[in-house]
């Protein structure tokens, strides 16, 4: 009998053929979903939606744009018969959308094939977690990632440029971890003359803690952040400054094509990641698909161009058509886009692999 993809149980419930086995241009096989349920965010973080660009006017999507919960189900559901099995919901803010613990609860009842759940997390900046922690982890959410820049109030008030205060982030995270939403892992984007000196008490307070801190490379995603390469402080030196006070080694990825190259203290207090993406590039093994606000399937965090799933799911297109659809994307796919700047940026400005300029902002693609 062919595998089957299952939905609900009882009446209503679904079974969907698997499909055989999908692999892109380059071998990579399709096995995470990145899905930004909103565009908006309470956040104008200065290297993702800076206020200049996203300020009182900016035309965010209206919400006969937005995939409801059922399309969004229905795209996850024909992602895990071609091999799905890791899903990320991301914004903008997720926790903004509306009812998004219905969502999450109708994510966590599909099965795949040997019966096992999604992997199912969600990245948020935690200003509404305290409230939402018990809920999420009720509905089913597996776990959560909470990105903190700075452990000093002023340096985090001035990166998230909206003056939120950082206690109520870490009281969130707290919540977080109380509901089972873990192990919960921290994001840290380490920008050079902002929050580089943050490095060191970030990896202090999060040591022995439970919690897997990772930094992350200030990276040239969208057109609006005016990125420039100077402003990145690569992960070399960030292990280095950490290394220098509390010796590191090497430990090895959870799973093949992961973001985050792994480290663990050497006195057994737990591990850190990096996360690399300019100065050592990750795409050969990268397995992530990622669905916009408004339903379109990018291939690449980097890309210029979607898939509009969207107009498919509102002509009547049943989960075949879908499938096949999204199987066609995934198979033409060729994307390396930071591989590709990797060898062609100049010291400093936009790499050459950014041809046009028109890449597609990360609040609406979904970080
Ligand atoms: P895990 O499921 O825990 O491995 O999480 P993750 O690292 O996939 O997700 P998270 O949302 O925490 O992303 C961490 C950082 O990595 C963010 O800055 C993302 O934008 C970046 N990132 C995630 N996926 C990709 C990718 O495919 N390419 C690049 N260049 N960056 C990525
Ligand atoms: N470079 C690196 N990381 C970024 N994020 C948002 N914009 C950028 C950028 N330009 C991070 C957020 C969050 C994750 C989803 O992506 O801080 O932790
Ligand atoms: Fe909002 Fe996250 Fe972007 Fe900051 S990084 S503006 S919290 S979506
Ligand atoms: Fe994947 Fe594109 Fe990121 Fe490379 S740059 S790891 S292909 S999303």
């Amino acid at each position: 009998m062919a595998e089957t993809i299952r939905r609900g149980a009882g009446q209503g419930a679904r079974a969907l053929p698997a499909t055989g086995e999908l692999a892109d241009q380059r071998g990579r096989r399709l096995t995470d979903l990145r899905v930004s349920v909103t565009d908006r965010c309470n956040f104008r973080c200065v290297y993702c939606m800076p206020r200049e660009i996203f300020g009182r006017d900016y035309a965010f999507l209206p919400r006969a744009e937005l995939l409801t919960f059922e399309e969004i189900e229905r795209v996850v559901l024909a992602g895990m018969r071609l091999g799905v099995r890791k899903v990320r919901l991301t914004g903008g803010e997720p926790l903004l959308r509306k009812g998004i613990e219905e969502l999450v609860a109708m994510l966590a009842a599909l099965r795949t094939p040997d019966g096992q759940r999604l992997d199912l997390a969600l990245t948020t900046n935690g200003s509404a977690l305290a409230a939402k922690a018990e809920a999420l982890a009720e509905a089913g959410l597996n776990r959560v990632t909470v990105s903190v820049d700075s452990l000093d109030d002023e340096t985090f008030r001035r990166m998230n440029d909206v003056d939120f205060p950082l206690q109520r982030v870490l009281d969130g995270l707290e919540a977080a971890r109380g509901a089972g939403l873990g192990p919960v892992k921290v994001n840290m984007v380490v920008k050079r003359g902002q929050n580089d000196d943050d490095v060191l008490p970030m990896a202090e307070h999060f040591r022995g803690s439970g919690c897997v801190l990772r930094f992350i490379e200030y990276m040239d995603v969208g057109t609006t952040n005016g990125w420039r390469l100077e402003e990145v402080v690569p992960s070399s030196e960030v292990l280095a400054r950490i290394a220098a006070v509390h010796p590191l080694e090497p430990i090895a990825p959870t799973a093949p094509g992961e973001t985050a190259t792994r480290w663990r203290y050497r006195d057994g207090t737990g591990e850190i990641g990096v996360i690399s993406s300019v100065t050592q590039p990750f795409c050969s093994g990268c397995t992530r698909a990622r669905l916009s606000t408004d339903g379109r399937l990018y291939t690449c965090l980097f890309a210029d161009h979607g898939t509009d799933l969207r107009a498919l799911l509102r002509s009547g297109s049943d989960d075949d058509g879908l499938t096949a659809a999204m199987a066609g994307v995934w198979s033409r796919r060729e994307d390396r886009y930071s591989e590709l700047r990797a060898s062609s940026t100049p010291s400093s400005g936009r790499s050459a692999a950014d041809r046009d300029g028109h890449r597609i902002e990360m609040s609406y693609i979904g970080g």
